[in-house]
Order: structure tokens, then sequence, then C-alpha cells
């Protein structure tokens, strides 16, 4: 992915960087990341059907398998360690994991689900997959680097001493849910929660059990709010939506989930002694955003900015399909940059750049650290009990 890289960096120096130079108070030499579509660069793209334009048209002007306009919150957080952006794991065409690497795929759950990309686009890599494959991926770097004759020989590997100081970051959830409510209904999702948080923990002791010390743990979103189910809405009950407009009932849930994985959370961190974790609110930031969309510059909280959507259709953005007879492109909207959903489902580029900005300074973490000062030296630096 050199030429990427590369083309990245000067991208990134005619956009301005959006933040300081970083000043990490401690070494992070590198990111291994878990999860689904929210922090996907590129790993579903290269296992199936890479996304076309427009998407990547904002930041990156073609498509990069991210589901987006432009950088990801991942990106975001890669930009203030001062690190490269993450190659997938599953992208065989110029990677280069020199500073980590990314496990995350679109569609991907937690717990394994009876389902497939090719029905309701689930990935074939849940979580205890990614974990196998970090696993797989930690052995034979480390062989490789320890055989390689010189340094020319390990231009793209991580160096072995890296893992133990490296976060670790793990957006995934959304897609439990939405297969819970898609199976059971949203009355009985609550019963499923405990299984899916119970599988989420057992991943995280496996890393740490592979010598992950510093975790940085994304809660998941208002799913409730996602623009393509708010555009299928007509007449709703009473209740049914909440103040900001979004589907109470499955925001209840996710809310839900959230507790749960709290309280795991504080539960990990007396049983893997060694570890920083650290638990990201993430469903507070992109509420808030959501909330204070006009106040923050954007537009209309629920617009998409590309595809369409309404109660009979449904044209996925960067697709053609058909609206009263005539045959349409679902292309994007005039500015990006002032939309906060790309395509119904998710963020835009500036969407993420504006929570990435309140999440990496710690305003959302239990501990309140900025992701720059996670790391296990600074481990008992903060009040980490608090819950
Ligand atoms: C998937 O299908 C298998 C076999 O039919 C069944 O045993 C299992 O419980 C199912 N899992 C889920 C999550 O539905
Ligand atoms: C991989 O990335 C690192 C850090 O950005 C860089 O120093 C190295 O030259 C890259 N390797 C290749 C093969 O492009
Ligand atoms: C399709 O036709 C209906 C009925 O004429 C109209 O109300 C609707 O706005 C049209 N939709 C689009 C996207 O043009
Ligand atoms: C840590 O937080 C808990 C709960 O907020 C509080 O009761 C306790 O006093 C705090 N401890 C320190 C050392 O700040």
């Amino acid at each position: 992915m050199k030429s990427i890289i590369l083309f990245l960096l000067v991208a990134g120096v005619a956009t301005g960087q959006p933040f300081p130079p970083p000043s990490p108070a401690c070494d992070i030499p590198a990111i291994y990341n878990f999860g689904d579509s929210n922090s996907d660069t590129g790993g579903i793209a290269a296992a199936f059907y890479p996304p076309g334009p427009p998407s990547g048209e904002t930041f990156f002007k073609r498509p990069v398998g991210r589901a987006s306009d432009g950088r990801l919150i991942i990106d975001f957080i890669a930009e203030k360690l001062g690190l490269p952006y993450l190659s997938a794991y599953l992208d065989s065409i110029k990677a280069n994991y020199t500073h980590g690497a990314n496990f995350a795929t679109g569609g991907a759950t937690i717990k394994r689900v009876n389902e497939s990309w090719f029905v309701n686009d689930v990935s074939p890599f849940s979580l205890d997959i990614q974990v196998e494959q970090f696993n797989q991926f930690k052995d034979r770097t480390i062989y490789l680097f320890n055989q390689a004759k010189d340094d020319s020989q390990r231009h793209n590997l991580p160096r072995p001493d890296d893992f133990m100081k490296a976060i670790y970051t793990i957006d995934i959830g959304q897609n439990d849910l939405a297969y819970v409510f898609r199976t059971i209904g949203v009355e009985a999702a609550r019963a499923a929660i405990p299984d899916i948080i119970d599988q989420l923990a057992s991943c995280i002791r496996q890393l740490y059990g592979k010598g992950a010390r510093s975790f940085w743990i994304h809660n998941t979103g208002p799913i409730g709010c996602l623009p393509v189910t708010h555009a299928k809405i007509v007449n709703p009950a009473r209740g049914y939506l909440d103040e900001n407009g979004c589907v109470s009932g499955q925001n209840l849930i996710a809310n839900e989930f959230n507790e749960k994985l709290r309280a795991r959370v504080v539960q990990l961190r007396s049983d893997l002694p060694k570890a920083i974790l650290t638990y990201v609110d993430m469903y507070s930031a992109k509420s808030q955003l959501i909330s204070n969309a006009k106040n923050l510059g954007f537009e209309e909280r629920f617009m998409i900015c590309c595809g369409y959507h309404d109660r009979d259709h449904d044209i996925y953005c960067g697709n053609q399909g058909k609206i009263n007879g005539s045959e349409v492109f679902a292309g994007s909207c005039k500015d990006p940059t002032k939309v906060i959903s790309w395509d119904g489902v998710h963020y835009s580029d500036a969407a993420n750049k504006w929570i990435a900005n309140q999440i990496t300074y710690g305003l959302f973490s239990d501990p309140p650290l900025s992701i720059i000062e996670i790391c296990p030296e600074n481990k008992g630096v903060s009040n980490l009990s608090r819950a």
C-alpha cells in the first residue's frame, strides 16, 4: 500500500493536519484494530467486492475500501498517534505493517451468526476469527523478522517488541444488535446481550494472553438513529421515537449493551492486572453530534449524502436503481463536509473528524485520558477504577 500511503501524506499536507503534531506521552508504536465497517480500512473490500465511487471522494479522491467519503475514526486515531493509516490484514497488495494492522471487516459481528456476506452482508470474519488472524499475524511476522538477514528484508514487518507497546482498538457490536433485531426482534433483544458481551470479553482475554496490554474499547453507537432506518418510518406510534427522532427501542438496547460492556471492562481491569483498559463512550459522542447537528455546522441530522432511501426504495450509495420507473444512480450530495451520514449507515469524513477529536482527547473515556497517554507505563496515573 506504499503508493497509497505516500499519496495520503501529500493529501494530509494539502488539506492541513487536523491535529497539532503529536507529542505522545508514551511510546505507542503500533495500532492493532478489530471491528466492523466503522473501522474497516480495506479488509472486506479486499476479500469481496470493493466499494466503487463516490466512496473516498472527499479525502482520498478515490475509493480506498472504506465505507465513507473519507477517513474513519481509526484513521484519525492513527493521525493523532503520528502513525500511518493501517493496512488491512486481508489486503495482499502493497500492505505495510510496520506500525500495526487492521483486522476489522465490514459486516463483522462479535458472535458468529448463521448468515453470510451473501445474506444481509454479514462478514465471515467475526471477532474470534479476527483474533485468530492476529495470532497468526503475530507469530508469522515475528518469525520472519527474526529470520531476516538485515533491515531491507524487514521493510514492511512490525518489530516484535512493539506488540506489547501497541494500542489494541476495538469497535464492534452494532452488527450483533442488527442481527438480533432481525432474528428475534427488538423486544427480545435484551436476552441476547450477555452472551455477546461474554464473547467480546473472551476475545480481549485472548489478546491479553498474546501480550496485548493497552486496550481502547469503543462502545456501540446509537443504532436507532441510523438515517436508513429513519427513512422508513411513517406515522410512528407515540413513544416510538425519542427526543432526537431516533428509534427509542433500538437505542434502549444499544444502551443496555453499553452498560453491560462498561461493567465488564471494569471487571476485566481486575482480571487482567497488567492491562490498561479504556472504555470509550462512542454512543454519547455520536449522540451529541446528531442532536447538535445544526449548531456544529451540519445539515439536518438524518440527511443521507449518498444513496436514496424511502419507505419503498433502497438504492445504496454508488448503486443503480429504479425510482418511479426511471433508472437513477445513487451519487453523493453537493457538499459531503456538511452532512453527518455518508450513506445512511456510516458517518462522513467530517463527522468522523468531529467524533475523533472528542474521543481522542479523552472527553468520552474512562479513564479520562487522551489516547496518547494510554500506555501500560501510565497505569495507575489516573482513577482507573472509576465505574
Ligand atoms: C445456527 O444454526 C445451527 C444449526 O442449525 C444452530 O445449532 C445454531 O444455534 C444457530 N446459531 C444461531 C446464532 O442462530
Ligand atoms: C512501511 O512504512 C514505514 C513507515 O511509514 C516506512 O518507513 C517503510 O519504508 C514502509 N515500507 C515499505 C516497503 O513501503
Ligand atoms: C415518485 O412518484 C410519487 C407519486 O407521483 C411522488 O410522490 C414521489 O415524490 C416520486 N419520487 C421521487 C423520488 O421522485
Ligand atoms: C476514584 O473514583 C471513585 C468513583 O468516582 C471515587 O470514589 C474515588 O475517590 C476515586 N479515587 C481517587 C484516588 O481519585
